[in-house]
């Protein structure tokens, strides 16, 4: 009896032993992972800043830069050709997506009403370009108005950027362009070339082509897919695009200060946009595309196109639009004490009193 009582708590012993070292096992595989955690969740101080932005992606529901959706929605005229080259020339190096949306149907030229996209076509690209992971991170650009991604269902927006330019410059230069082509594709049939009609004469017998609707663009791009947003002159859609370029999008450069926009893009995305700035000062891409003539318009067209209430709506949005980047650019970029060349502020935050120290 003693004998087998013995051999019973022996084996209990041996059990208890088992289980301990189970569990012991399973405890130190446990906190190395905790461990691993830990490390991958707070880089090391050796870490570059883009190495460690990009290490955000990891978990699910943070901001992920490697699954970014950039959307450059870009105005005909305003240098979208030179900007764009820039992506094409960075996209190789720094591993993402650049991808033309092309919306024109049959026209050679872009019409105002390519902009619009019906429900049908805008439910799928939403579709499309929030589910196509294999061109994450990427950017999308084309002739396309805001469109907001929220109204899908969709829970996760792009990141809108766009640039803008002086209205009546970006007339003069869309006038003369569907005439006279420009030098990078000059074998390109537009829309009117052969016709010799200069802006003055134009405008001097109220032809259509120069009439207010063809001023009438950056408005409706900001504004979007509503029906009011087409109306020449409306002073709603006028509101609706400050509104969205205030809340929409993440930053709105003009033409005329192209530098500080790529200057800008590159400090807020480096994901996308590093090496940009240098890119774009050594200036093989900021020349691309000339109209190939131009002839200036009268000072009495100016006043002429500058008395109507397309223009004066859509002047004030382009000077809504420069003070908010001037704001901008006064808080982020510095110029270096050599040469002017441009540099970021560094962060303005830190983190500190971070309780408790261990869970
Ligand atoms: C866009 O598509 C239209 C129609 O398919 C075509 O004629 C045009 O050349 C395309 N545009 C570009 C820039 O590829
Ligand atoms: C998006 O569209 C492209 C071109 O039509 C297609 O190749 C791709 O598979 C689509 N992606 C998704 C996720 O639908």
């Amino acid at each position: 009896m003693t004998s087998s009582r013995l051999k019973s708590s022996r084996v209990a012993v041996l059990l208890l032993g088992g289980v301990s070292v189970v569990v012991i096992l399973m405890y130190l595989h446990l906190a190395s992972e905790v461990a691993q955690l830990h490390t991958s969740m707070l880089p090391g101080a050796a870490m570059s800043y883009q190495q460690q932005i990009t290490q955000v992606g990891g978990a699910g529901g943070a901001l992920d830069l490697n699954n970014l959706v950039v959307i450059y929605n870009r105005v005909p005229k305003t240098g979208s050709t030179s900007f764009i080259g820039l992506a094409y020339d960075l996209c190789a190096r720094n591993k993402f997506n650049v991808i033309h949306l092309n919306t024109t149907k049959n026209t050679p030229t872009l019409s105002l009403t390519d902009q619009y996209m019906e429900i049908f076509s805008q439910m799928r690209f939403v579709y499309n370009i929030s589910n196509w992971i294999e061109k994450k991170p990427g950017i999308y650009h084309g002739h396309l108005a805001y469109l907001d991604f929220n109204r899908f269902g969709v829970s996760r927006q792009p990141i809108y950027i766009n640039m803008i330019r002086k209205p009546l410059d970006r007339l003069v230069s869309y006038y003369y362009f569907v005439r006279y082509g420009d030098d990078l594709r000059p074998n390109h049939i537009r829309r009117r070339m052969g016709d010799k009609m200069t802006l003055d004469e134009c405008v001097a017998m109220e032809h259509s082509d120069c009439s207010t609707t063809h001023l009438w663009i950056q408005v409706p791009f900001f504004c979007g897919h509503h029906a009011e947003c087409w109306v020449p002159g409306s002073n709603w859609a006028l509101e609706q695009a400050k509104h969205n370029l205030i809340h929409k999008y993440l930053l709105v450069g003009v033409t005329e200060e192209m530098g500080d926009f790529v200057a800008m893009l590159e400090y807020t995305l480096p994901r996308i946009f590093k090496g940009a700035y240098d890119l774009y000062l050594s200036g093989v891409k900021s020349h691309l595309r000339k109209t190939v003539k131009k002839v200036l318009p009268s000072p009495s067209t100016i006043a002429k196109l500058q008395n109507t209430k397309v223009w004066r709506l859509e002047n004030e949005f382009y000077n809504f639009a420069l003070d908010h980047f001037h704001f901008l650019r006064k808080k982020t970029l510095v110029e270096a004490e050599l040469g002017g060349h441009l540099v970021d502020r560094g962060q303005k935050f830190a983190y500190e009193k971070i309780k408790p120290k261990r869970i």
